[in-house]
C-alpha cells in the first residue's frame, strides 16, 4: 500500500506524490489547518490537511491508523524541526483513509515514567515506541550475526526439547504435567545443557543454538524466568579453544551492532577477583581494588580486630581507598556507608581519613606509629583520602565490600564510564563451594575438574575447575567450561556432592550412559542473549530486551499467566488442588 516509510520521505522526494501508513502520534489543529505527526517503526513524518478539502482529517485521533498520499513539500522558514530525520519537509494530504480508530490510548507511549504495571498489561502498546522498535531491530542484528558467525566457523544449530527432564542450573524447575502419563511431569529446561553434551557423543563435534531457557528463581533487573541463551559446545578441545570461539562470537555482534571492542579479553583467576573485588564478576571500568591488610590488623590493640586476624584462612581485613574522599562526603553519607554494608552483614565499617598531619579516625588509637605507616604505605594513601575497612569470615567481607566498591563507585561523579565496555574472563573457578552444609556445584556438576584425583580430597572446596565466566562490566554475560567426558568421574562428582548412585541414575542415568560409549572430551559456553542485548542498547531492565516479559512476580500481566485452569482440565491430567494453607 505504501510507496515509502515515513522517514524514507526527505529533501530528495520533494515535489513526488507518496504514500505513507502509520499511526498518529500527534495532531494539531491550527484553525483551518491540520497539522499530523504520523508514524511508523522508523519515525515520524509531517502530514498537512486542509479539512475543507479532506473532512476525514476532522476526525483523527492520536493512534488512529491512517494510510496517506499526498506530495511532499519543504518547510516554510523557520518551520524546520531539526530533532527529526524528515524535519526538513511535510507532505500536503490529497488523500486520507482512516483504515483503524484507536480507543483513547491508556497511556502516552513516548513517557517512560509510566507506571511499569500499565506498560505491561498494554505492552503492545509500549512496543509502538521508536525507542522500543529500535531496541528489537538490534536485537535482530545481533541474534542474526551470532547465527553468521558460527554457522562460519562450521557449527550445527541443533533444537533441543523444551518439554524434557531437569537439567540442574542452580534454579527450581517449571514443571509441566503430562496427560498421558497421569502423575508424571516433564520439567522445561534450566538450559540445553544436557542434550548438546550428547550431540557431542553423537560426534556432532560443533553445536549451537539460540535456545530458550526457563529459571523458577528470584527475579532481578537482569533475570527473567524464561530468558535466551547463545548455547554452544564442541568437542576435542581445550579452554583456549573455547574462549577463542567465544570472544570471536562476541566480537562480530558488538562490532555488527556498531560498538567498538577488543577481539580479545583480559584474565583474571576467580580467587584474584574474589580478594581484589570481592565479586566473581568485578566491575573493571574503574578500580578501587580491596587491599588486605589483615597482618596489620593482627597487631591492633583492638581484641575484635586482633581476634578477627587470628584466623588467614577463615577471616579477611580488607582496606578500600577511596581516592580525595576525605573532601567527597559528608558527615552523613559516611554515616550512610555504615548503614549500607550492614544490610550484607557487615557488624560495622571502620575508616581513616589521611590529613596533612597522618591517619585520623576513631580507630588509630589502636595502632601504633609504625602500623599506621604501613597502613598508609600498604593502601597508598594520599592526602585527603579515605580508607574503608571491611573485617570478619572471609565470605561474608568479599560480599559487602564487594557491593561497597560498586555503590561508593556509583555515587562517585566521572568514576563509572557509562559508555565504556570492559570484559574480563574471570578463570579457575573452584569446582564446589560449600552452602549451609552442602555441596554444591560453584558452575554445574557436569564441569570438568582440573586434577580429577583431586575429588577423594577432603578439602572440596579447593578443588579447582576447568570453567570460565565472561564479565561485562560488572554483569556476567555468559559461563562455560570444559565437561567431564568419563563415566567414572562424572559419577564420583555426583558421589562427592551427596548423590547417591540410584539418584544418578534416576535423574542422569541417560547422561551417565551416553558416556560409556565413546564420549569425546567437549567443552563450551553460553551467552545470556537478553543480557548482551541490556548491554548493547545501555538497558536498566531486562524487561526492555524482551517482547513479552514477566513481572517481578514471574506474571505475564498481557495474557494473564499463569492463571487457574478449569477442574475438567485438572481431571484429565490427573491432579488435584490441595487448599491453600
Ligand atoms: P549459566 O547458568 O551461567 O550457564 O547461564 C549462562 C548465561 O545465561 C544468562 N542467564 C540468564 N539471563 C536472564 N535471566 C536468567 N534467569 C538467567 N540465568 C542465566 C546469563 C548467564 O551467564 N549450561 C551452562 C552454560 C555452559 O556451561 O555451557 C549455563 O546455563 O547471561
Amino acid at each position: 500500500m505504501r510507496t515509502h516509510y515515513c522517514t524514507e520521505v526527505n529533501e530528495s522526494t520533494i515535489g513526488q506524490k507518496v504514500t505513507v501508513a502509520g499511526w498518529v502520534n500527534s495532531r494539531r489543529d491550527h484553525g483551518g489547518i491540520i497539522f499530523i505527526d504520523l508514524r511508523d517503526k522508523g519515525g515520524l513524518v509531517q502530514l498537512v490537511a486542509d479539512p475543507a478539502i479532506l473532512t476525514e482529517a476532522e476526525t483523527v485521533r492520536d493512534e488512529y491508523v491512517l494510510i496517506c498520499t499526498g506530495t511532499v513539500r519543504a518547510r516554510g522558514e523557520g518551520l524546520e524541526n531539526p530533532n527529526l530525520k524528515t524535519g526538513k519537509i511535510e507532505i500536503v494530504l490529497e488523500e486520507l483513509v482512516i483504515e483503524n480508530k484507536s480507543k483513547p490510548m491508556p497511556f502516552d507511549i513516548n513517557d517512560e515514567k509510566v507506571n511499569d504495571e500499565i506498560k505491561l498489561r498494554n505492552r503492545f502498546l509500549e512496543l509502538r515506541s521508536t525507542k522500543s522498535y529500535n531496541i528489537f531491530k538490534l536485537r535482530s542484528t545481533a541474534a542474526i550475526q551470532a547465527r553468521n558467525t558460527l554457522d562460519e566457523l562450521g557449527f550445527l544449530d541443533v533444537e533441543t526439547p523444551i518439554l524434557t527432564k531437569s537439567t540442574p542450573e542452580g534454579a527450581r524447575d517449571y514443571l509441566v504435567p503430562s496427560r498421558v502419563h497421569p502423575g508424571e511431569f516433564y520439567a522445561l529446561p534450566q538450559s540445553p545443557q544436557l542434550f548438546k553434551q550428547l550431540l557431542m557423543v553423537s560426534g556432532f563435534d560443533k553445536y549451537f543454538q539460540i535456545a530458550k531457557c526457563f529459571r523458577d528463581e528470584d527475579l532481578r533487573a537482569d533475570r527473567q524466568p524464561e530468558f535466551t541463551q547463545i548455547d554452544v559446545e564442541m568437542s576435542f578441545c581445550d579452554q583456549e579453544d573455547v574462549i577463542t570461539v567465544a570472544e570471536k562470537l562476541i566480537y562480530d555482534v558488538f562490532t555488527k551492532c556498531g560498538k567498538d571492542v577488543p577481539s580479545t579479553f583480559k584474565r583474571m583467576t576467580y580467587n584474584d577477583a574474589m580478594e581484589n573485588y570481592g565479586t566473581d564478576k568485578p566491575d573493571m571500568r574503574f578500580d578501587l581494588p580491596l587491599v588486605d591488610v589483615i597482618d596489620i590488623f593482627a597487631n591492633s590493640t583492638n581484641e575484635i580486630f586482633a581476634g578477627i586476624a587470628k584466623d588467614t584462612k577463615a577471616n579477611r581485613i580488607k582496606a578500600l581507598r577511596v581516592p580525595k574522599g576525605d573532601t567527597l562526603f559528608s558527615k552523613r553519607q559516611m554515616k550512610g556507608f555504615e548503614e549500607y554494608v550492614r544490610k550484607f552483614g557487615a557488624k560495622g565499617l571502620g575508616y581513616f581519613q589521611m590529613k596533612e598531619d597522618g591517619l585520623k579516625g576513631p580507630l588509630t588509637k589502636f595502632f601504633s606509629e609504625e602500623d599506621l605507616e604501613n597502613i598508609i604505605k600498604t593502601t597508598k594513601l594520599e592526602v585527603g583520602d579515605v580508607v574503608f575497612f571491611g573485617a570478619g569470615d572471609k565470605k561474608t567481607v568479599w560480599d559487602y565490600m564487594g557491593r561497597f566498591r560498586l555503590y561508593l563507585a556509583s555515587m562517585i561523579a566521572g568514576m563509572v564510564d557509562a559508555d565504556a565496555y570492559e570484559f574480563l574472563w574471570v578463570v579457575d573457578f573452584p569446582m564446589f563451594e560449600t552452602i549451609d552444609g552442602r555441596t554444591k556445584a560453584l558452575h554445574h556438576p557436569f564441569t570438568m575438574p582440573r586434577n580429577p584425583e583431586d575429588l577423594d580430597s577432603d578439602d572440596l572446596e579447593s578443588i579447582e575447575s576447568i570453567a570460565y565466566d565472561i564479565v561485562v562490566n560488572g554483569t556476567e554475560l555468559g559461563g562455560g567450561s570444559i565437561r567431564i567426558h568419563k563415566e567414572e568421574i562424572q559419577s564420583k562428582v555426583f558421589k562427592v556432592m551427596g548423590i547417591s548412585e540410584e539418584e544418578a541414575n534416576d535423574k542422569f542415568g541417560f547422561l551417565l550412559d551416553a558416556l560409556k560409549y565413546g564420549a569425546p572430551s567437549h567443552g563450551g559456553f553460553a551467552l545470556g542473549l537478553d543480557r548482551m542485548i541490556m548491554l548493547l542498547t545501555g538497558s536498566d531492565s531486562i524487561r526492555d530486551v524482551i517482547a513479552f516479559p514477566k513481572t517481578q512476580k514471574a506474571q505475564c500481566l498481557l495474557a494473564k499467566a499463569p492463571s487457574p485452569v478449569d477442574n475438567e482440565q485438572l481431571k484429565e491430567l490427573g491432579l488435584r488442588l490441595r487448599k491453600q494453607d
